[in-house]
């Protein structure tokens, strides 16, 4: 076990101005024993500044700049990294290669993935570049660093809760058709169930739940996964109203959202427990009023 060791320890934190990162810096920050490098390309921005305190050094980094990606990386004993799906479709793997020159200092290394689409759906999904990408700098990581690989963990996000609030009424959010009635469509179908996570609260748990597990350990951050339709439910239930899904065939299936269910654990099959957000608690927590009174009203759905 890594996290209760008595001796000061570095924490290298990637994307600790965004979503993930962050989670795991807000409880690093507050424990005694660690000093923290939390990376960045933008130093002064306001979400990086927000960090300047004792204990943690907001280093420059660029997962497209070798050399600074090293200056950041030095002293470090764990390693939180995370890939930009924006930035890094083409080639996610210089984050690799700059961990690997940590070595032998490195105890463990915990990176966000995603499952294989390809692999994961035994050859019928042959491309999705936001899984695909991560799954090459894993392939990468694990051809070309055994010893790496040996002190590497590996976080699978499930899809995030708060997508919804990037989607437009009705596709991927619910659209208001009726007074107190709504509906979700997406191109997908609506009894699956699905690993939703809420990565605010919940990957710094997740993180501290790897350094307690072996390395080589893959573990899925989700709540309890459910259903579109179940989301309905939920949602119509937590706001009064009537909510269904539906599935629309307006374009090729695009994103995969499960998971490799052959390699991965989950939470809840743990011998602790680790805390996580339930999709209840989330859809709970959120203030839904933008999407109870839609400013452009009833939705038409395609
Ligand atoms: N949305 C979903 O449903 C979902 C589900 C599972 C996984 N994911 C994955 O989550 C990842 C994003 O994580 P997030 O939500 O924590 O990120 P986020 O909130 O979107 O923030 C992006 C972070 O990446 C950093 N970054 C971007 N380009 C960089 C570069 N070239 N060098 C160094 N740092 C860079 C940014 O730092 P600066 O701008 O400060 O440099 C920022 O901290 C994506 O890879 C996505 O595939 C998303």
């Amino acid at each position: 076990m890594v996290a209760g060791d008595l001796a000061p320890k570095t924490i290298v934190i990637f994307g600790i101005t965004g979503t993930q990162g962050s989670s795991v810096a807000r409880s690093f920050v507050s424990q005694s024993g660690w000093t923290m490098h939390g990376v960045t390309r933008k130093p002064s921005s306001p979400a990086a500044v927000q960090w300047e305190m004792p204990g943690i050094e907001i280093a420059y980094g660029d997962l497209d700049d070798a050399e600074s990606l090293c200056k950041a990386l030095r002293g470090a004993n764990i390693v939180f990294g995370v890939t930009d799906f924006w930035q890094h479709l083409k080639d996610p793997k210089a984050l690799i290669d700059a961990v690997a020159a940590t070595l032998p200092d490195l105890e463990r290394f915990i990176i966000s993935t995603l499952s294989s689409a390809r692999d994961a759906s035994e050859g019928a999904i042959d491309f999705n570049l936001h899984f695909d990408s991560k799954a090459e700098m894993l392939k990468h990581l694990k051809k070309r660093y055994p010893e790496l690989w040996a002190k590497t963990s590996l976080l699978t996000l499930g899809c995030y809760a708060g997508n919804w609030k990037l989607y437009k009424d009705g596709a991927g959010r619910p659209g208001k058709i009726d007074d107190g009635v709504y509906k979700i469509y997406l191109p997908r179908d609506g009894d699956t169930p699905l690993p939703f996570v809420e990565p605010n609260a919940d990957t710094d748990p997740f993180v501290k739940a790897l350094l307690n597990l072996l390395s080589g350990t893959n573990l899925v951050e989700a709540g309890s996964p459910i259903s579109w339709a179940e989301w309905c439910n939920i949602w119509g239930r937590v706001n009064d109203v009537k909510c269904t899904f539906e599935r629309q065939d307006l374009f090729e299936e695009h994103s995969y959202c499960g998971v490799d269910g052959k390699n991965v654990v989950y939470p809840w099959d743990l011998s602790f427990k680790v805390k996580y957000t339930t999709m209840e608690e989330y859809i709970q927590s959120q203030d839904w009023d933008s999407v109870l009174c839609p400013e452009g009203g009833i939705v038409e759905a395609p």
